[in-house]
């Protein structure tokens, strides 16, 4: 990886030390630029004209493939949404609950995670079943809860692949094959997943996978990806319905339903200059940067440096956990007397350090992606010694 050229065409790494991407990842020059030109194009040429709706489908049509190459599913299995949390709806809300259902979730649950199970909860008369698990816990400890959980009635199980706190990685395969073992689905939120670690859907196993575009792909705001295991598409309903929600319809209020298309979820009028980012941004992870495996291993190197480096201060606490498969590109810590907001704030006014807090862990949240270098890191460590003195 040229790393000094992957920077030079992201510019905030050249204003900050950018450690914020599991909130919202700096894009590169060429995802502005392919939204700036869409924009243009669309505008100047006129919305409408055939040429511009014409390439507008196409950017359709390459944004799905886009997404089902990067995780090995097929194109007819990606929906796009506007981010991780509308996917997620669509699944949970789309599913026939009857009352006496069982989801099962995470007690570190990101927190629209945990409220729209609870939400499911008080609408359809599921029962939410918690499986109390440490933001450590090892990936045997982890199964071994959420199997605890599970009853005849579990439905399905519900969860982030990377929790927010502290990166922790759940084992994807291992809970797919729990959840069908127990004639459950496995819905998994990849908020903190697409473009961090190196994902293949298909052998995971996993049924359902929300995905956003802004965060470790470096895409633009307002897009990303559900995909939605085939077979499993005629047993989630449109919770919105549009046209595309039917195969026909009359006036006279005759109508088929439509049940196997994906297509069935989607709505009217999107943002083609987003999609235009979105393949944009995938192109340059997987052709500029080399990939997601190449990805997966440098946002570890650089995390585990910075672990290290941590660890040796007196006063600080590593909150994460140490090591693959558990852990990965994240790296939260506290120090001790301070509190999450002042640190933040004095890594930004001290060296421009972009970090957020989390204050569940009472702690700071570093992540670590291919754009950051082991200087970066070094001076991180170096000015939280100086914080913690
Ligand atoms: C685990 C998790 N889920 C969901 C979200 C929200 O993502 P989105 O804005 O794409 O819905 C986040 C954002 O930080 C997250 O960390």
């Amino acid at each position: 990886m040229d790393i000094a050229k992957i920077r030079s065409q992201i510019p905030a790494t050249q204003r900050t030390i950018y450690l914020n991407t599991g909130f919202d990842g700096p894009a590169p020059i060429s995802v502005v630029e392919a939204i700036q030109q869409r924009v243009a194009y669309e505008n100047y040429d006129g919305p409408t004209t055939p040429h511009v709706l014409e390439s507008g489908r196409k950017l359709s049509v390459q944004a799905k493939e886009a997404a089902a190459r990067m995780v090995n599913v097929t194109p007819d299995e990606i929906l796009m949404t506007q981010n991780t949390t509308e996917g997620l709806n669509i699944v949970l809300n789309g599913m026939d609950w009857r009352p006496g259902d069982e989801l099962i979730t995470l007690s570190i649950e990101y927190p629209s995670v945990m409220v729209l199970a609870l939400h499911i909860q008080k609408r359809y008369g599921v029962r939410v079943r918690i499986a109390e698990v440490s933001p450590t816990e090892s990936n045997a400890g982890l199964l071994a809860k959420v199997a605890e959980a599970v009853t005849p009635r579990t439905r399905a199980i519900f969860m982030s692949h990377i929790h927010y706190l502290n990166g922790l990685r759940v084992p994807g395969a291992e809970l797919a094959a729990l959840a069908h073992r127990h004639g459950a689905r496995l819905l998994l939120d990849g908020a903190q997943g697409l473009a961090h670690v190196d994902l293949d859907l298909r052998a995971m196993g996993v049924d359902f996978y929300s995905m956003p575009g802004q965060k470790w792909l470096c895409g633009p705001d307002g897009i990303g990806a559900l995909y939605i295991k085939k077979d499993l598409i005629p047993s989630i309903q449109p919770t919105y319905a549009s046209s595309r929600a039917a195969k026909s319809w009359l006036p006279t209020g005759e109508w088929e339903p439509e049940t196997e298309a994906i297509t069935k979820f989607q709505l009217t009028t999107t943002s083609a200059p987003l999609r235009a980012g979105y393949v944009e941004a995938i192109r340059f992870v997987q052709e500029e940067v080399g990939g997601t495996k190449v990805i997966e291993e440098r946002d570890t190197m650089l995390a585990t440096a910075m672990k290290d480096a941590l660890r040796g201060i007196a006063g600080v606490q590593v909150l994460s956990p140490e090591r693959p498969p558990e852990a990965t590109g994240i790296v939260t810590f506290g120090i001790a007397g301070k509190k999450p907001k002042d640190i933040v704030d004095a890594l930004w006014a001290q060296k421009r350090i972009i970090t957020r807090t989390i204050e569940p862990l009472n702690g700071v949240r570093l992540s670590c992606h291919f754009f950051n270098t082991e200087d970066e890191v070094a001076t991180t460590a170096e000015t939280i010694r100086g914080l913690a003195k």
